[in-house]
Order: C-alpha cells, then sequence, then structure tokens
C-alpha cells in the first residue's frame, strides 16, 4: 500500500464521525473530566484558608469543620467523576475502535481478489489489529486531556494572578521556554522508541525468515551464517535502545530542572516576599500547590502529544485502507443474472493485468471461442500463455480492456457480482480450507445446506470413504489446529463445497496438477461427475483429463492457435500433436 500523507484537519474529519453514536457518553464524559479540574482545584484554596486563619488566630472547631465538610463532598464527586471517566470513558474508546475495524474490515472484503497477495495480508492484518489499538486511547483521551489542559492552564494562571501578580508573571515567563525545550526532548524520545519498535520488527521478521526457512537452512548446515545474522540485529537492538534510554532520561532530566527551578524561584523570591509582607504565608502555601499542578499538567500536555501521535497514525493507516478503491463493482444498471443456462462467448478480448505498464504487451490478444451450454472444453499450452487468466476473466476478478465476455448472451459487465459468481464453481490446484469441521467446510458452498445434502455432495466427490475414518468423522476439525488431509483429500472437499453450490458453469484449473496419480485418478473420477451437465472449462497439463473434451483450444503465446476435438486436433498433425507424441507433459503449461 502506498503511504500517504494526509492533512491532520482531513484525518480529524474523517474520525470525527465515529463519535456520532457516542454523543452523549463523550458529553458526560468532557463533563466529569471538568468536575474533576475544578474540584482539584479546590485544595490549595482551602489550605490557603486555613493557614491564615491559623495566623491570624481565626481558626476554630466550627471552621475545621466547614472546611473539612467541603473537601470531603467535593472528593466525593471528584472520585466518582474519575471513575465514570475510567470505566465509560475508555469503554467508549473501544466501541469506535470497534465500529473502525468493522469498517476496515467490511471494506477489504469488497476489494478485488486481486489485491490480496501474499505480501499484503500481513500488512493488512496488522492494519485491522496493532494499528487501531491506539483509537481507544486516543478517542477519549483527546478531548479530555484537551479540555482539563485547557481550563487548568487558564483557571491556574487566573488564580495565580490572583494571588500575587508578581510572582505569577515570573512563573509565567519559564513556562514557555519549558514547553519547548522538554517538548523537543520529548520528540527525541518517541522517535527513538519508534526506532525500537522498528529494530524489534527487523529482529521478527529475521528469524521468521530462519525458521519458515529451516530446513534449507539445516539442508546447507548453515546455522552458523544464522546464527551471525540474527547477532547482528540482536546487537543492534542494544544500540538504539541505549540511545532511547538517554533520551528519555535527558527528557525527564529536563522537566525535573525545570520544575526545580520554578520552585527554588519560589523559595528565593516567595521568601522574600513574605519576608517584605508582600504575600501571605497562606497565599504562599496555595501559590505553591497550584504551581505543583499547573507543573504537572505541563508535563501531561507533552507527554499526551504521544497518545496524539499514535492515535493519528492509526487513524491515517485507516484513511489509507478505506481510501483504497477496486476497480471491479456493480454498475448502477447491473442486473441480476437468472435461469442461467450457461453459454460463454469471448469475442475480441484484450487483456493486461492492471498493475502492468503501457508498453508490455497484452497478456491475451483477440481472444475468439465460445462454450455451448453444457459442453466441456479444455485449455492446454505453455506455461504463461494466459490460460488462468481466461479462467479468472469469467468470474470478472479482472476487467478486459476491450471485446465482449458475454454470459447467456448478456455481457458479463452489466450483472452483478454477486449473481455471476453465484453461477460459477472453480476448483483450483490450490485448495484453501478454513478452520474448523469437514462438515462446516463442505458447507461453505451453501450455507444453509442440510446435513443430507452435505453428506450427498461428500459422496458424489468420492470423499465418504476417508471423512468416515477421520476420529470424528463430519466433526472432525481440520486445517492448522486440526487433522491434516492429504492433497486428494482437501480437493474432495472442495469438490463436494461445489457439488453443494450446484453452479451450472463450471472452472477447473489444473485442479489434479498436484496430486499423485494414484489420488489423480480418484479426484479425477469426481470432477467428471461435477462437469456432468454444466458448462465447464478445464485447464490441465496432462492429456489424459482433456481427451474427452468436446473442444480443445490450444493456447500460446500467439493466441488460440488451434482448435477442435482431440481427434481433429491430432490427425490435424499441427502444434497439439507435437505436444501429444514428444509426450513432454511440461509444455502443456
Ligand atoms: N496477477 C498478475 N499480475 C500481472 N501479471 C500476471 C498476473 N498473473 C499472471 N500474470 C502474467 O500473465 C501471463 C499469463 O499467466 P497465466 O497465469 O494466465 O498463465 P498460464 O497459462 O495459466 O500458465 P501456467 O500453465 O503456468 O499456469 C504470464 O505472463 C504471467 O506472468
Ligand atoms: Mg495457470
Amino acid at each position: 500500500m502506498k503511504e500517504k500523507s494526509y492533512s491532520n484537519k482531513y484525518l480529524i474529519k474523517r474520525f470525527l464521525p465515529y463519535y456520532r453514536p457516542y454523543k452523549k457518553i463523550l458529553a458526560a464524559d468532557l463533563f466529569a473530566s471538568a468536575l474533576t479540574t475544578v474540584s482539584g482545584l479546590v485544595l490549595p484554596l482551602l489550605l490557603s484558608y486555613l493557614t491564615d486563619w491559623a495566623q491570624v488566630g481565626l481558626l476554630d472547631t466550627h471552621r475545621v469543620v466547614k472546611v473539612g465538610i467541603i473537601f470531603v463532598i467535593t472528593k466525593i464527586v471528584e472520585v466518582a467523576a474519575r471513575y465514570f471517566m475510567q470505566s465509560l470513558g475508555h469503554i467508549m474508546g473501544a466501541k469506535i475502535e470497534r465500529d473502525m475495524r468493522k469498517d476496515v474490515f467490511n471494506h477489504l472484503l469488497t476489494m478485488d481478489t486481486e489485491f490480496f497477495n501474499e505480501a499484503r495480508i500481513g500488512s493488512l492484518m496488522s492494519r485491522l489489529t496493532t494499528d487501531l489499538f491506539d483509537i481507544t486511547e486516543f478517542s477519549h483521551h483527546v478531548p479530555e486531556e484537551i479540555l482539563v489542559g485547557l481550563i487548568k492552564l487558564i483557571l491556574s494562571f487566573i488564580v495565580l494572578l490572583t494571588i500575587n501578580w508578581k510572582l505569577a508573571l515570573i512563573i509565567y515567563v519559564i513556562i514557555p521556554i519549558m514547553f519547548v525545550v522538554s517538548g523537543n526532548k520529548r520528540r527525541d524520545f518517541r522517535k527513538a522508541t519508534l526506532n525500537v519498535k522498528r529494530q524489534i520488527g527487523e529482529i521478527n521478521s529475521g528469524v521468521e525468515d530462519t525458521l519458515l526457512g529451516i530446513s534449507v537452512v539445516k539442508s546447507f548446515a548453515n546455522e552458523e551464517i544464522e546464527k551471525d545474522k540474527f547477532k547482528t540485529n540482536n546487537d543492534k537492538f542494544v544500540d538504539i535502545k541505549k540511545d532511547r534510554y538517554f533520551d528519555m532520561a535527558g527528557f525527564f532530566m529536563i522537566n525535573e530542572a525545570f520544575a526545580g527551578f520554578m520552585y527554588a524561584i519560589l523559595i528565593f523570591v516567595g521568601g522574600m516576599f513574605v519576608v517584605n509582607d508582600y504575600i501571605s504565608p497562606g497565599d504562599l502555601v496555595a501559590f505553591t500547590m497550584y504551581l505543583n499542578m499547573l507543573i504537572a499538567t505541563i508535563e501531561r500536555l507533552i507527554n499526551f502529544t504521544d497518545v496524539y501521535q499514535a492515535g493519528s497514525t492509526g487513524i491515517e493507516r485507516f484513511v489509507e485502507v478505506m481510501d483504497l478503491k477496486n476497480n471491479i463493482y456493480d454498475h448502477d444498471s447491473a442486473e441480476e443474472l437468472e435461469d442461467v443456462r450457461g453459454e460463454i462467448e469471448f469475442k475480441n478480448v484484450y487483456f493486461k493485468y492492471p498493475e502492468t505498464t503501457e508498453n508490455e504487451p497484452y497478456v491475451l490478444e483477440d481472444i475468439n471461442f465460445s462454450v455451448d451450454v453444457g459442453e466441456n472444453i479444455a485449455l492446454v499450452g505453455p506455461s504463461g500463455a494466459g490460460k488462468t487468466t481466461i479462467s479468472k476473466l469469467i468470474p470478472r476478478f479482472y476487467d478486459i480492456e476491450s471485446g465482449s465476455i458475454t454470459l447467456d448472451g448478456k455481457d458479463i459487465r452489466d450483472l452483478t457480482l454477486e449473481s455471476l459468481r453465484d453461477n460459477i464453481g472453480i476448483v483450483q490446484q490450490d485448495v484453501y480450507l478454513f478452520g474448523g469441521t469437514v462438515k462446516e467446510n463442505i458447507r461453505y458452498g451453501k450455507d444453509d445446506a442440510t446435513d443430507q445434502e452435505i453428506e450427498r455432495a461428500a459422496e458424489l466427490a468420492g470423499a465418504t470413504e476417508f471423512i468416515k475414518d477421520l476420529p470424528y468423522g463430519y466433526d472432525t476439525h481440520i486445517g492448522e489446529r486440526g487433522v491434516k488431509l492429504s492433497g486428494g483429500q482437501k480437493q474432495r472437499i472442495s469438490i463436494a463445497r461445489v457439488f453443494l453450490k450446484n453452479p451450472p458453469i463450471l472452472i477447473l484449473d489444473e485442479a489434479t496438477s498436484a496430486l499423485d496419480n494414484k489420488s489423480e485418478a480418484i479426484v479425477q473420477k469426481s470432477l467428471e461427475l461435477l462437469s456432468k451437465g454444466r458448462t465447464t472449462i478445464t485447464i490441465a497439463h496432462r492429456l489424459s483429463t482433456i481427451k474427452n473434451a468436446d473442444e480443445i483450444l490450444v493456447l500460446t503465446y500467439d493466441g488460440i492457435v488451434e482448435r477442435g476435438s482431440h481427434k481433429d486436433l491430432l490427425d490435424k498433425k499441427g502444434i497439439y500433436y507435437n505436444l501429444y507424441n514428444s509426450n513432454n507433459e511440461e509444455l502443456f503449461g
């Protein structure tokens, strides 16, 4: 995915709508944070009264109790508000994160198949999970911190000014300097933290690479090389972490130093003010406490830039995915495909893959052929000639550049994608089985299938026998956390799926080429049964599987060069004849 840069304003604009369902909670959360702030301001005030009353001998039990009660009440309010913020505020954040994750996931499912390649899956996974982790914190802390920070900065400024404006001005000259210096150091610290994360990523991918390729490592006895590679990365980790700790220590030192400096001013200047009667001791106490609060606020605001940064990065990565457009979608006037018969026609089809450049030649150039209802045609030809490509064009995994592909006389681009793909069954070389039971995997072909239907499909696919032998039959878990199946067994499950789906059109792309001879023979039988009565396009590299096709198309880099039945083509003594006699199966792709 291309890294794009978005303006902050745009990111906020994309993010704000996610607050909409939680407006009330957000308002309550902000109110609660305002309450905690204000009640936090009460204590210094009360203490300064107590000190001053004590000084002039006005302090009595009655006053102490009154002040105490006021404090207890404000504290109760503060504690309750804090509880609300910590719980419901965060929950609101989590819900927003959930909503965004849902939107990314749904959006991803609309993308073209072409979009998902292996390299991308990893990065997409992290977009769905880790990249959004910071949204919870972001969505509830950002409004809170901004509000609290502002209230505190403004109120304490006013309060400090009213207590003693001279002292306040001296302090307020220092604060902006602290913001700048400490903020700078914070940025270094953040960068160093990012570097550490990156280095951990390097270590991870190095380890993954080694472990995934472990059989290669072992067969070349290259353990020492791998150890060295790992050591380099692992040592670099310490260097990078060292930088980070220096930055971290520097950051905290600067904050401490500024705070210490301001307190020193209070002691020297404030002390002299008391000596000279410019300020009452109670006011100096209050002043100190407000200053304490002010410093804490500033540190929080500086730290908060981190939450902000992490969250806005998350939003940015979110927007990147959400702004991806897929090329293949239903046109406004797309109609449902109904009562399909299954007649396919390619007319003057030109095609090249979307990622290729202008100058590259077409993968398919002026391809013409038609398949009648229920007919079985075979595509043969050398590797890279475009056989798989042709099969991908029919379910519209890609759109052609010019010409037309029609189904029952209707251009497939005028049909809804869902109804088009509902009518096409595909069996490929790679079978993907989902985690779950055998039954669930077969049911993927038709989600409301009954157990009988599933068993019938398995029978037609020739899968009953081995399924019966599994520990729990149809309820056996397969895939990563379950029983491992052989290639032929997996293939039969995938064929059972297609039996259930029962589509009028069938595409078989080298469905048996990964199998050994024995499994191939079994699977081949299931496939023959499956293709009965369906319009079928078979791509195969073994001649035995295509001999019986109604028509064989020989596709080379020059397009379709020969067509006809097995017998016709042999009689012709052309390319097919040569391939057949050379008995070089490789030549058939
Ligand atoms: N996703 C893709 N993006 C770009 N080019 C592609 C893509 N898939 C295939 N191609 C190219 O298109 C051409 C035809 O590929 P295709 O997979 O259709 O060949 P094939 O006839 O099925 O070959 P094989 O017998 O090896 O499976 C090849 O040159 C290939 O490099
Ligand atoms: Mg292929």
